[in-house]
């Protein structure tokens, strides 16, 4: 028994990645879970292996960047469980690329998915999360504090997620509601070295790995979800990780230029 016995959380994003480790996480501590994704067939295998562990999980394929599929997905959580008290605004995608060569569209296209998701799920589950004095957590990224090269889009679309994280804990803590920014380096995952291979093409070794380079070794999924639920029962607002980031971040506020060096430093292509 836990105090996550018959909650209810509603995790985008929640057929793969950091969203899968999240989903079983609540599930194994006894949440009802919602997860959503836009392919079918990965969403259903998520599913089915989070039920096998034990979970009560209802999966909704939907692609929310689209405002009726996000009503829809809604409306399914409250039909099934009747309230919502945990929104995990996961959802989100990096890319690589020299910004000068990133056209508007694809400005336009980050800022949506990893952005705007957010302002929409929030936007139409607050209702439901007022009424549990419930949780809303928000993925960003390091790269949603500070900046490295060759990111393309990434940085400049996860930056407004902070702006909103506090500004939501600010007009909503008298309410009773816990807001949390998750600002991880990279996550470990089995394509991490890959992944950005063809977009990172033509471009210095530091933008084809992890975290556009950065000297930080990858947190596994799982131990990052086990985190991010601490961080809702003792109601925090952020979690970076690593923690010695802040002193980047406070770095870059204080002494721009010396921050500046020290990330150029620690990314110079090798
Ligand atoms: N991976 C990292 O190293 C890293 C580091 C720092 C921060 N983050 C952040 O962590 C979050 C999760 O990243 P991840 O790497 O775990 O992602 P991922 O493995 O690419 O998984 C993304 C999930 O979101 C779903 N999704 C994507 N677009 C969607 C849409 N329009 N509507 C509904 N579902 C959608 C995907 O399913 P479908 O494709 O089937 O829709 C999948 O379930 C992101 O916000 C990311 O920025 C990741």
């Amino acid at each position: 028994m836990t105090q996550w016995n018959d909650k209810v959380a509603l995790i985008t994003g929640g057929s793969a990645g950091l969203g899968r480790a999240i989903a079983a996480v609540f599930a194994t501590h006894g949440a009802k879970v919602v997860i959503c994704g836009r392919d079918q067939a990965r969403l259903d295998l998520t599913g089915e292996q989070l039920r096998r562990q034990g979970g009560r999980v209802l999966t909704v394929v939907a692609n929310i960047q689209q405002q009726h599929d996000v009503d829809a997905l809604v409306a399914r959580t409250i039909e099934s469980f009747g309230q919502i008290d945990v929104l995990v605004n996961n959802v989100g995608r990096s890319s690589r690329g020299k910004l000068l060569d990133v056209s508007v569209e694809d400005f336009r296209d980050a800022l949506d998915i990893n952005f705007l998701t957010a302002v929409r799920m929030t936007r139409a589950v607050a209702p439901y999360v007022l009424a549990t004095r419930g949780h809303i957590v928000n993925i960003g990224s390091l790269g949603a504090k500070s900046a490295v090269r060759f990111m393309g889009a990434y940085p400049s679309s996860k930056f407004p997620l902070a702006g909103y994280s506090q500004q939501l804990r600010l007009e909503l803590a008298p309410e009773g509601v816990h807001v949390l920014f998750v600002c991880p380096g990279p996550i470990a995952r089995d394509d991490s070295e890959t992944r950005y291979a063809q977009q990172a093409a033509d471009l210095p070794e530091s933008a084809k790995r992890p975290g556009g380079g950065v000297n930080v070794k990858a947190i596994p999924p799982d131990e990052l979800a086990r985190r991010i639920i601490r961080c809702c029962e003792r109601r925090k607002p952020e979690l970076v990780v690593p923690g010695k980031a802040r002193l980047l971040f406070a770095l870059a506020q204080l002494w721009p230029s010396l921050a500046d060096r020290i990330i150029l430093r620690s990314t110079r292509a090798k």
